[in-house]
């Protein structure tokens, strides 16, 4: 196990274990509205810039041996936004595709998307699969965009497929188990997260991987998304790596 400083109580630098790296983290990329406000600018100049940090944030990962990121884009619920807001974070994503696609690739980048594309506008949805596809050869990084995503809706469609197979024979009763269900969410395919970090002092899930965060740790930085870096992330690693997981064991 490889041996990180902790800083004690007297402030001195203490040597204590280091666990293993989170090979899933989950970001909910908050603040962008506050970081703009804060500067005298429009909201979707804080979005825009929210879009460089998930730079910093991709970039940091293969040193930080993450292997997994995902990051909450869009819920269910920022449809209440403004028109205006919300049209203009579709064109973000629209640029951010288009921009972003050659260096993901060049990156070993892998995209996937959760959540339910078809509200999205159409031309973003094509984009969604073209990207899918132009990065599925990426094995550095998986980056997992929840994009007009809502856990409560997985779920509920995770349960409603299995009640399906139920209805037509295909599956008992007592086969709606813990791991049938985990099968049937959006995620089957990918760890539960290990660490979920949240920006800008928020300290609320707002309906983001309900189900696969039940042993994730959290982390709630005081920094609003636009000011993330790869330092901040780098902290939360370390914090994190820090921390001793028990999963319902005793100490010890
Ligand atoms: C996060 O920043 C971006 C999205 C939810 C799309 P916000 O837009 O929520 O920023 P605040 O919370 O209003 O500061
Ligand atoms: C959560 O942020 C959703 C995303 C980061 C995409 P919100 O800003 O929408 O969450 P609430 O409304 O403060 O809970
Ligand atoms: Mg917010």
């Amino acid at each position: 196990m490889e041996i990180g400083a902790a800083t004690g109580r007297n402030g001195a630098e203490a040597l204590s274990p280091l666990h293993p790296a989170p090979r899933h983290v989950g970001i909910i990329m908050d603040g962008n509205g506050r970081w703009a406000r804060a500067h005298g600018l429009d909201r979707l100049e804080g979005h825009r810039r929210g879009a460089e940090s998930v730079r910093e944030a991709i970039r940091a990962c293969p040193d930080l041996g993450v292997e997994v990121l995902t990051l909450y884009a869009f819920s269910t619920e920022n449809w209440r936004r403004p028109a205006e807001e919300v049209s203009g974070l579709m064109e973000l994503f629209r640029v951010y595709f288009a921009e972003e696609a050659e260096s993901l690739i060049r990156e070993g980048v892998r995209v996937t998307f959760l959540g339910d594309p078809t509200r999205l506008p159409a031309d973003v949805q094509s984009m969604m699969c073209a990207l899918e596809k132009a990065t599925q050869e990426g094995r550095q990084l998986r980056l997992v965009v929840a994009l007009n995503y809502g856990a409560r809706a997985e779920i509920a469609n995770a349960a409603r497929r299995l009640a399906e197979q139920v209805a037509e024979g295909a599956l008992a009763a007592e086969d709606v188990t813990e791991e049938a269900l985990a099968s049937a969410l959006e995620t089957a395919d990918l760890p539960d997260p290990d660490l979920v970090i949240r920006t800008s002092g928020e300290q609320r899930l707002s309906n983001f991987l309900l189900w696969q965060a039940a042993y994730a740790e959290f982390i709630f930085l005081q920094e609003t998304w636009p000011e993330f870096t790869q330092e901040s992330f780098a902290k939360a690693v370390r914090a994190f790596r820090a921390r001793d997981r028990r999963f319902g064991a005793s100490f010890g």
